[in-house]
């Protein structure tokens, strides 16, 4: 298949810091697959990690080049996909400014991603505006790529269907179907708790493991994983729902039928909790640490790291320049 007619996917991350396990197993895993029958684009998207993060723009800007460094390192291959940067991309603003006028404020209110952040970050009506207005500017970067393949995680459901009303709304007013909609494509792993099983991963809070840990660190960090509170001595019965270490062994154990048997023998009683977190640490340093060594290497230059980036960057301009021009002038805007 010649890369032009490959089907088009755009992915991306918040450049708000390095990338953990969570993010490996959820989406870097599938992109590498995925370079090389589709067409891909993976956005540092710095201008979207700004809508919540503006008192800390030090933090946006020098997360670009850590999570670059993350891509490349887990092997999405520069030949394969485009890594280009959100904020160098104006038609991504300019198209974010011109959808803002075909949603409602109300709408964005409803996106179900929104309004959860909304409570759970007791923002209120001083929800910084970008932020509530994402949803928009999301849907610009995945039209202006004209993708029809998002992988992205659960919670970013609502984000495709309010990319795909805009879509319908916007043809509709142009006359034909100038883009197409796109389908989010879900990783069969979920996203992964914290060690301390709470819902996310945290670099601040400790309880991530990033894709550079070392040796030291990933044991550390295993050695906190929360399992079961009940299971004190090897002998009693422990849980397995909801237990980190087999929640962590099921994303990165391929040997599927030994975990189901240490499942039964640890529900049973008479397995330890060190033997598990001693096979997941082991598994996870053999993972990391080819990951963390091309890191390392890569990062010491960083001239090949902004020629990627500008390379990538640069395609990234010309299609999303294009699209943006069928957009305004199919909705007949005045063009000079
Ligand atoms: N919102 C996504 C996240 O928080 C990041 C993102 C920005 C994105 N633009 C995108 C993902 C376009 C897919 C397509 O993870």
């Amino acid at each position: 298949m010649s890369s032009s007619s490959r089907p088009i996917i755009l992915t991306g991350d918040r450049t708000t810091g390095p990338l953990h396990i969570g993010h490996y197993v959820g989406s870097l895993r599938s992109r590498i697959e995925l370079q090389h029958t589709h067409q891909q684009y993976v956005l540092l998207a710095d201008a979207q990690a700004l809508t919540d993060n503006a008192h800390d723009v030090d933090k946006v800007r020098s997360n670009v080049i850590e999570v670059a460094l993350d891509y490349l390192a887990v092997g999405i291959d520069p030949e394969l996909s485009a890594i280009c940067v959100q904020s160098a991309l104006p038609a991504l603003a300019e198209l974010s400014m011109l959808y803002l006028n075909f949603v409602s404020v109300a709408r964005l209110e409803r996106n179900p991603t929104i309004k959860e952040e909304i409570s759970a970050r007791g923002f209120g009506r001083d929800i910084p505006a970008g932020f509530l207005c994402y949803p928009a500017a999301q849907a610009a970067d995945i039209t202006a790529f004209k993708a029809t393949v998002v992988p992205v995680g659960e919670d970013q459901i609502p984000m495709i269907e309010q990319t795909n009303e805009l879509v319908r709304r916007l043809n509709r007013q142009i006359g034909h179907r100038l883009l197409p909609e796109a389908t989010a494509l879900i990783s069969p792993v979920g996203r992964l708790p914290g060690v301390d099983g709470k819902a996310k991963m945290s670099k601040s809070q400790g309880t991530a493991i990033l894709l550079s840990s070392t040796d030291q660190e990933i044991e550390t960090a295993v050695q906190r994983i929360y399992t079961d509170p009940n299971h004190l001595r090897v002998s009693d019965p422990g849980r397995v729902d909801g237990n980190v270490v087999f929640t962590y062994l099921d994303a990165f154990d391929t040997d599927k039928e030994e975990v189901e048997n240490l499942k039964d023998h640890y529900a049973r009683g008479g397995l330890g909790d060190s033997f598990l977190k001693r096979r997941l640490s082991e598994l996870l340093k053999a993972t990391i640490g080819p990951i963390r060594e091309r890191r390392a290497l890569l990062s010491r230059d960083p001239d090949t790291i902004m020629d990627i980036i500008r390379h990538g960057t640069k395609l990234a301009r010309e299609i999303t320049e294009r699209t943006k021009v069928e957009i305004m002038t199919g909705l007949g805007l005045f063009r000079l």
